[in-house]
């Protein structure tokens, strides 16, 4: 059993099998979060899809305030060990076990510049497959459609993906995703945080009609998976 909850933006955390991990942990400063940073549990480890702001977030006071892990590509990873968080990088196509399940770095289609840096990092944007608890979630990242994702269909229980437009895909996109990636059960994100990322979720649960669940969390809502 996998359980999904929405702390608004693109933040996730994941917990199953004892473990926690949260997804891209853009807390402070998040107009649409549920709670502040400093009432967030324990992490196992913080998945990073790329190293703007809105996801880059908390991660390195997270990574130092319980020890945990930041799963990044090896660029963002790197920056991140600067700040003197542990880090562990990968990159696209790769796949790694870990004691609290298995990552994968998928393409995603978006800028590479990090955050509170210098300029000497960039990286590759990328969309996590974590499995846990039974579940495998695609998180898409911030994306544009791409050809790659599918590579992912019949093989994603979940998939968190990117409605907002603008700075992603949008709507209409975003249902053609789902199309490529077929998940069980496709959870939007990236929209409403600002005006210029406004979607209306329900007009993309009724484009993707019967191709998937479409579930619709509020900050502060989760999802069960069995
Ligand atoms: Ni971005
Ligand atoms: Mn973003």
């Amino acid at each position: 059993m996998l359980t999904l909850t929405f702390h608004g933006h693109a933040c996730f955390t994941a917990e199953g099998d004892g473990k926690r991990v949260i997804f891209d942990p853009f807390l402070t400063g998040n107009p649409k979060a549920d709670i502040p940073a400093d009432r967030v549990p324990k992490l196992d480890a913080i998945l990073l899809s790329h190293g703007h702001g809105d996801h880059l977030g908390d991660a390195v006071s997270f990574a130092r305030r319980d020890g945990a892990t930041i799963v990044a590509t090896a660029e963002l990873a790197a920056f991140c060990e600067t700040t003197g968080a542990t880090a562990h990088a990968m990159h696209i196509g790769g796949s790694h076990r870990f004691p609290f399940g298995t990552v994968k770095l998928v393409p995603a289609f978006h800028g590479g510049g990090i955050q509170g840096d210098d300029g000497s990092h960039t990286t590759n944007p990328c969309g996590l497959v974590l499995t846990l608890g039974g579940a495998t979630v695609y998180h898409a990242g911030d994306t544009g459609l791409t050809m790659e994702m599918q590579l992912l269909k019949g093989r994603v229980d979940v998939m968190l993906v990117p409605i907002g437009d603008n700075y992603t895909m949008g709507v209409e996109d975003a249902v053609r995703g789902v199309e490529f990636v077929r998940p069980r059960v496709a959870i939007p994100m990236h929209y409403n945080t600002w005006d210029v990322i406004a979607a209306d979720p329900e007009a993309f649960k009724k484009l993707v009609g019967r191709i998937a669940d479409v579930v619709i969390l509020a900050p502060g809502e989760s999802h069960i998976v069995t």
